[in-house]
């Protein structure tokens, strides 16, 4: 609908100014690195020169900038205003690993729109978010930042979360233009280190990386942005085939692709690009249309067009592209916001949503003997280094609002259990050095009648260029919970932590442990919430969790080999000195009650392929039945499996998931539909072929990728 009104701006711009809108400079240099470039900014912002600006919100400042472009350059053309809101601006929810863990795109949503409402007030129009890079290396820090290891589950999020973020119309004070962030395969970096090198056929980059932004795209997302590491030889920000072939002809992406931080300046030091201006051609070429923070297309873009080494064409779609989403978000008529009524800080309203989000994330792995839910009364000793901790809002949670403290865990015990006595003792330290406490934390489980031991990773230890090469607790965390269980006193674990953790030394000595992730502002509360059985926990795994860092790429996912593990034979898949299979598999998480899930029934158990390929589905049913004595919620999983193809399939595939609630001794039907987009599979065929082969699928439906219930359809 803006395309008359980009076109006649375009045709009043110099090159220069085409050149500018390419440009994003960063206010403060906070997520990348040197320093900000607030005067650059404001220069260029003045001459018409630049496109965008990142690190940068608040009503007053982004106004202020805002009028420098729009009053004070020869065109008026308004700047766009990006920043990580990543999950949360002011109102922290869940990190997005954990929001994965509540199988339930609503929680996602509810992130999204609090986040739009809270940013776009400030100034805020584009977030660079949703991250959806699939990810199967537990050591990389950024797998706090996506949604695990599923590409089913990635896109069903991605693109709830997109939709909530962008809604019908972004001209709306409440919505922020949505960013599907990296492209491509960044979740695959070698050895987890940040950064690094991926190598990845073609089907691969089908079948797990693209889907989530696929789905994304679908949902209309905004813009995408470029990945730092380098994709079968090419630095991602050159990757030509993914960010042109595909992104932009085979699906017809419509909005504009911004590098990382750097990203193509970056190229030189891969060892692709020879210096800048080489940089800014590759990456130009490559469909990069933005450039964050480094200059090297503003720079030499006009030297690049008189060398005819790039087209006036595709800086004209590079710029059109990026003039597109700001008339979409309504910049020309209203490029500044009202600084009266800026969301100042979270509200009750968003706080109620943050805590039922973190509380629908929460992941019961253990549970022996019911230690819980706990008793609101006796004594309850609430011990170790995150007791007492406001760490509790995770990586990529805006410095701007650490004013906006969150609730600990012992405050939120001693609010939800106000008759018990409550006793407090830090232990150990978050990094474990100081171990002076240990003594003191199990006397206090000694004459208490339950411990609550709140351990895990502070938010630094994840998030980006935080990896870690031992998944262990940090510091001397583990003494703490050996010191407990040797009391032999009833305590359950809260693990707080951006990625999964290993667990082997304390485990099996741990009568119930909580995975509950960095569960944001409200995470005590919600932690309280599900300890005193308020919220019975529904939340799965969204990721495989190992039971040593050796075992690392485990994922359920995976291919099969020839010679699959069996105890009775040597010459099999395994590790000699570690048991097999992960320590909890991906989907695991119990409840406070117990379920039954039925067998799949299909609606055929014959179907043509040709019929799939038209749009033919096959309906499966799965009955659930609360068979416990407490209301709680299931989450329903459909697993396929197509044993024979063409290239080789993962031995499950996640298909389809549901989280039902359901009271005590209720039942339901839940309902899944299969089509050929389930059905079929990428293969290797450089340019992409989808296909949806004859034979026979396996249906398994469960709470688990264990889920053993299985049917099959035959494929005609
Ligand atoms: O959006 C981020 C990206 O995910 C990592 N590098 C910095 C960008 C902007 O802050």
């Amino acid at each position: 609908p803006y395309e008359t009104r980009v076109r006649a701006l375009m045709a009043r711009m110099s090159i220069d100014e085409k050149l500018g809108q390419l440009q994003q400079l960063a206010w403060t240099g906070a997520t990348g690195p040197g320093g900000g470039q607030t005067a650059a900014a404001e220069k260029a912002a003045r001459r018409g020169r630049l496109g965008s600006v990142l690190n940068i919100y608040g009503a007053r400042t982004t106004n202020t900038l805002q009028r420098m472009a729009v009053e004070e350059s020869r065109l008026g053309i308004p700047l766009v205003f990006g920043l990580d809101v990543i999950h949360g601006m002011w109102t922290t929810f869940p990190i997005p690993l954990a929001q994965a863990a509540a199988f339930d795109p609503a929680v996602a949503e509810w992130d999204a729109e609090v986040s739009a409402r809270e940013a776009r007030s400030n100034g805020v129009h584009w977030a660079f978010s949703p991250m959806m890079d699939v990810c199967h290396e537990p050591r990389w820090g950024r797998i706090a930042e996506g949604d695990g290891e599923d590409p089913y589950l990635a896109a069903r999020l991605a693109a709830a979360k997109t939709r909530a973020y962008q809604g019908d119309d972004l001209r709306s004070r409440r919505r922020l233009a949505a960013c599907a962030k990296h492209m491509i395969a960044y979740g695959g970096v070698e050895g987890g280190r940040d950064y690094n090198t991926v190598d990845v056929s073609e089907a691969r980059l089908r079948n797990f990386y693209l889907p989530p932004f696929r789905a994304a795209l679908d949902a209309g997302v905004a813009t995408v942005m470029a990945s730092f590491n380098t994709v079968s030889g090419v630095p991602a920000h050159g990757y030509r085939h993914a960010l042109t072939e595909i992104l932009k002809e085979e699906w017809d992406f419509g909005g504009f692709v911004v590098s990382d931080y750097n990203g193509v300046q970056e190229m030189i030091v891969h060892g692709y690009a020879a210096d800048r201006s080489d940089a800014a051609r590759l990456a130009f070429d490559a469909g990069i249309d933005m450039e964050m923070a480094s200059t090297t297309i503003n720079e030499y873009g006009k030297r690049l067009l008189r060398r005819g080494e790039i087209t006036t064409e595709r800086l004209d779609d590079a710029v059109a592209r990026i003039l597109r989403l700001k008339f979409r978000l309504g910049l020309f008529e209203h490029p500044y916001v009202d600084e009266d009524t800026a969301i100042a800080g979270p509200t009750k309203a968003s706080r109620a949503a943050a805590r039922e989000a973190a509380g629908r994330t929460m992941v019961l792995l253990k549970n022996e003997r019911s230690t819980l839910p706990l008793d609101r009364s006796g004594s309850i000793a609430v011990v170790g280094p995150f007791a007492d901790s406001t760490d509790l809002r995770g990586s990529w949670a805006g410095p701007w609002a650490e004013e906006f403290r969150p609730v600990t865990v012992v405050d939120a015990v001693k609010d939800a259990a106000p008759k018990a006595r409550i006793s407090h003792v830090e232990g150990v330290d978050a990094s474990g050095r100081n171990t002076r406490g240990i003594a003191r934390a199990a006397s206090a489980a000694r004459a208490t009648d339950v411990t609550v031991v709140v351990v895990g990773e502070a938010a630094t230890l994840s998030g980006e260029a935080s990896v870690r090469g031992d998944l262990g607790l940090p510091g001397h965390q583990e003494r703490l919970i050996s010191a407990i269980a040797d009391t032999r006193a009833p305590f359950v674990v809260v693990l707080l932590s951006g990625r999964p953790l290993t667990m082997e030394g304390w485990l099996e000595r741990t009568p119930a442990v909580l995975q509950a992730w960095h569960p944001g502002i409200e995470g005590g509360n919600a932690i309280a919430d599900v300890l005193f059985g308020t919220v019975n926990p529904g939340g799965k795994l969204p990721v495989t969790f190992p039971r040593t860092v050796g075992q690392i790429p485990i994922y359920y996912n995976h291919e099969n080999t020839g010679r699959p593990y069996d105890r009775a034979n040597h010459y099999t898949s395994k590790y000699l000195d570690v048991a097999n299979g992960p320590r909890f598999p991906f989907g695991h998480g119990l409840s406070y009650t117990t379920f039954d899930i039925g067998e799949p029934r299909l609606s055929v158990s014959r179907i043509r392929a040709e019929a799939l390929r038209k749009g033919d589905t096959v309906e499966v049913a799965v009955a659930v039945r609360n068979t416990g004595r407490l209301k709680g919620d299931e989450v329903v999983q459909l697993y396929i499996r197509d044993p024979v193809a063409s290239i080789v399939q993962p031995v499950r595939r996640l298909s389809g998931f549901r989280r039902v609630s359901l009271g005590p001794g209720r039942a339901t039907t839940v309902r899944f539909r299969l089509s050929a987009e389930e059905l079929g599979f990428w293969t290797q065929d450089p340019h992409g072929r989808f296909l949806v082969q004859k034979g026979e699928i396996r249906v398994f439906a469960g709470n688990s990728s264990l889920a053993k219930q299985g049917r099959t359809l035959t494929i005609t």
